[in-house]
C-alpha cells in the first residue's frame, strides 16, 4: 500500500483526488489549513466522503509551519506528494500579492525542503495562467512562460521553477501539471461556472466582463484527477504537462450553456474587462496523451449537467454562506 501526501486535499480538486486514491487502495494523508479564502465549512463538506476511511488521515496544518511539515515527514512513510495547496484565483492575487507569494512560493519551498533527503515523486498543481496573455493557441509546454499577467500566475511559474531547481539539485522526480480552468462538483464558489450558476438560479444579473468574447478551455475535474494519477504513477525526471479539455468556449456561450443546464434564462450585465484576465486559454494535450495516456473524456455540456445536479443537491442541504466569493 502506498502512502501519498496531498497538500490542499480538502479543496476542490484535492478532495476528488483523495477519493480516487482511496478507491484504488492507496493511503492518503491530507495536509490542509482550511484557509478562509472561501468558507472552511465548504471544505469540511468536501472531505465528508473520505474522512471515515481508515486509509485517510487529515492533518490540519499550514505550509508556512516548517516544524509541522518536518514532524509530519518524520512520522509518515510517504511514497509521493501531490502539492495542490495554494491560494488560487487571479483577481484576489492582484489585491494581495504578498499572501500569494507566501503560500504559493515560500510554502512550496518549505515542502520541497522536506524532499531533499527523501527524493520521492513530487506532483505540482500548476496552472494555464503561466502562459500569460497571448492570442496564439493552443498552448504547448515548451512555449516560453515569462510574461505572467497576474501575481497568481507568477507564483505558479515560480513553483515550477523552484521544483526544477530541487529536481536538479536533489534528484526529486517531478511532474508539473498545468490545469486549465477545472470545473465540476465542489468547484470553488468564486469560480466562473459556480458563480454564474448561483446568480442565474437566484434570478440575479450575471456580470459579464468584457464583450463576452474571451475564450477558455474548461476541464472536467474527473479528467484532471485521471491525469494527476497517471503523472504520479509515471513520475520520472522533470516534466511539465498540460491537463486541459483541449476545446474553447467563449464567455457568452458559457453563460448560455450554464443557463440551459439550469433550465433558466440568464440576465446579463456587461462590465469592463478585469485586470489580470487573459483573452484565451487552450491546451495542447499531445504530450500528456503520449506520455500519460491522458485524454479529456467529459464534454462541457455533460460536465455542466453533472455540476448542476451536484449544485442543486448541495443547495438543498443549505450551502454554507460565509465567504462565498
Ligand atoms: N481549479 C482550477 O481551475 C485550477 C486551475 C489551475 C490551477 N489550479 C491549482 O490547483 C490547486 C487546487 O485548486 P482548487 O481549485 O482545488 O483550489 P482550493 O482553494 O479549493 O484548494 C486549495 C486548498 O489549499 C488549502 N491551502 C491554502 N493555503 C494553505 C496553506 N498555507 N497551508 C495548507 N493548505 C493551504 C486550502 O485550504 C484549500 O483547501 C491549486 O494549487 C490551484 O492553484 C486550479
Amino acid at each position: 500500500m502506498r502512502t501519498l501526501l496531498v497538500t490542499g486535499g480538502a479543496g476542490f480538486i484535492g478532495s476528488h483526488l483523495c477519493e480516487a486514491l482511496l478507491a484504488r487502495g492507496d493511503r492518503v494523508v491530507v495536509f490542509d489549513n482550511f484557509d478562509p479564502f472561501y468558507a472552511p465549512a465548504i471544505k469540511e463538506r468536501n472531505i465528508e466522503r473520505a474522512r471515515d476511511n481508515p486509509r485517510y488521515r487529515l492533518v490540519r496544518g499550514d505550509l508556512g509551519d516548517e516544524k509541522a511539515l518536518a514532524a509530519l515527514f518524520a512520522e509518515e512513510p510517504f511514497d509521493g506528494v501531490v502539492h495542490l495547496a495554494a491560494l488560487a484565483g487571479v483577481r484576489p492575487s492582484i489585491k494581495n500579492p504578498a499572501a500569494y507569494e507566501r503560500v504559493n512560493g515560500l510554502g512550496t519551498v518549505h515542502l520541497l525542503e522536506r524532499l531533499r533527503e527523501r527524493p520521492i515523486p513530487f506532483v505540482f498543481g500548476s496552472s494555464s495562467s503561466v502562459y500569460g496573455a497571448r492570442d496564439r493557441v493552443p498552448f504547448r509546454e515548451d512555449d516560453a512562460c515569462a510574461t505572467p499577467a497576474s501575481p497568481y500566475a507568477a507564483t505558479k511559474r515560480a513553483g515550477e521553477l523552484l521544483a526544477y531547481a530541487s529536481h536538479r539539485l536533489f534528484g526529486i522526480p517531478t511532474a508539473c501539471l498545468r490545469f486549465f480552468t477545472v470545473f465540476g462538483p465542489r468547484q470553488r464558489p468564486e469560480m466562473a461556472i459556480h458563480k454564474f450558476a448561483r446568480q442565474i438560479e437566484e434570478g440575479g444579473a450575471v456580470p459579464m466582463f468584457g464583450d463576452g468574447s474571451t475564450r477558455r478551455d474548461y476541464t472536467y475535474v474527473d479528467d484532471v484527477v485521471s491525469g494527476t494519477l497517471a503523472a504520479l504513477d509515471r513520475c520520472a525526471g522533470y516534466e511539465i504537462y498540460n491537463l486541459g479539455g483541449s476545446r474553447m468556449v467563449t464567455l457568452a456561450d458559457l453563460i448560455e450553456k450554464i443557463a440551459q443546464a439550469l433550465g433558466k434564462r440568464p440576465r446579463i450585465e456587461r462590465r469592463p474587462e478585469e485586470p489580470g484576465d487573459v483573452p484565451v486559454t487552450c491546451a495542447d494535450v499531445t504530450k500528456a496523451g503520449e506520455r500519460l495516456g491522458y485524454a479529456p473524456r467529459v464534454p462541457l455540456e455533460e460536465g455542466l449537467a453533472r455540476f448542476v445536479a451536484w449544485f442543486r443537491a448541495d443547495r438543498e442541504r443549505g450551502t454554507p454562506l460565509e465567504g462565498r466569493g
